[in-house]
């Protein structure tokens, strides 16, 4: 197969090429397919197919009013399915390809079922050649969830998504472990002031930078109205998981331990993870707490990030984790 200059430059070989191909036709056809993002991996159907989109909500057992982020290639695609505003065509040429999802006023074109039900829809071009190739071979916006089984940590590899959803899916392009590690920030700019409905890998300090006005905090308005998805417990692994900004064996209440954090625990876990930065913690998170769960721990211990930059989208996943 001939391989054009602009594939062999995002470093997509004809074997994954040929993959991405079928992976579209699979979509075309109203089947899943599981995919890599930069964050995590996604389980796609054509978002303009509700008979596609809903066997996505039955193969992760997600409730059918929690709606789903849809993929685009580029900004045209995004002006298909929702009304843009100057302000979301600005952070879209700041931040796209990115981890950032916006929401806006969805048109006519996006069934209900894709959006849960609501007069609004999430958008986002993510940063990843597969995933952006395999949007381009289709020709159709992708609606994807994080795919794991609703409730469990979102995978950031292949082999997870099989673990996972693989009676689900035919097929999972595999484009290694993802960059990010946790999901993208999802903003509602549908209205006059913009708001954070769930953090991620875009943080609250680069939206107010390139805006030069103040993003609000859905404690500052209605969180449950306006981001079903905060609703449910996610992210949780099968033992449980405490937060502390001080590590020692008196918290476990005599349990084997797993400790994870940047610093030294002062006790003595059975099981450490540190992590050379908040970046490294983030990126890692979701593949160490599958890990964990597996080697014998009772109880994980997790060090309360700081909230600044990625930190405010890690302590938001922690504190989902922990079922608080
Ligand atoms: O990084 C990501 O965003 C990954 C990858 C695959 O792109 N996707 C992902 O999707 O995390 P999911 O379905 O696990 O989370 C989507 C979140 C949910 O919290 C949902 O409630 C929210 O986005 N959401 C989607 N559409 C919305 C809308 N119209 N209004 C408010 N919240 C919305
Ligand atoms: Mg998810």
């Amino acid at each position: 197969m001939e391989e054009r200059p602009e594939e062999r430059k995002a470093g997509i070989n004809d074997e994954m090429l040929t993959e991405i191909r079928l992976a579209a036709q699979m979509i075309l056809s109203g089947e899943l397919v599981g995919f890599p993002t930069e964050t995590v991996y996604g389980l796609g159907a054509n978002a303009l197919d509700m008979e596609a989109v809903k066997k996505i909500y039955a193969a992760k057992g997600r409730p059918s009013d929690n709606p789903l982020i849809i993929h685009v290639c580029d900004i045209k695609m995004a002006e298909s399915v929702v009304e843009l505003n100057w302000r979301a065509r600005f952070l879209m040429d700041t931040f796209w390809p990115g981890p950032l999802s916006l929401v806006l006023k969805a048109k006519g074109t996006i069934p209900h079922v894709t959006r849960g039900g609501l007069d609004t829809a999430a958008v986002r071009m993510p940063d990843n050649a597969i995933a952006l190739e395999l949007i381009r071979a289709a020709g159709v916006p992708i609606a994807a969830p994080s795919a794991n089984r609703s409730g469990r940590p979102s995978p950031t590899d292949a082999a997870t998504v099989r673990e996972d959803i693989g009676d689900a899916v035919l097929m999972v392009l595999d484009g290694g472990p993802t960059k990010v590690g946790l999901e993208s920030t999802v903003l509602d700019v549908s209205g006059e002031s913009p708001m954070l409905l769930r953090p991620g890998g875009i943080s609250k300090e680069d939206i107010e930078g390139a805006l030069h006005i103040p993003v609000l905090l859905p404690t500052d308005g209605d969180p449950l109205k306006r981001s079903p998805g905060t609703r449910y417990r996610h992210y949780a692994p099968k033992i449980p998981l405490i937060m502390t900004d001080d590590p020692c064996d008196t918290e476990a209440g005599g349990k084997k331990w797993a400790w994870i954090g940047t610093s030294e625990p002062t006790g003595s876990p059975f099981i450490k993870i540190i992590f050379k930065d908040t970046e490294e913690y983030a990126k890692e998170l979701f593949r160490v707490l599958r890990l964990i769960e597996k080697s014998g721990a009772e109880i994980i211990i997790a060090q309360i990030p700081d909230e600044t930059g990625i930190g405010r989208a890690l302590k938001d996943r922690l504190v989902r984790a922990s079922g608080i």
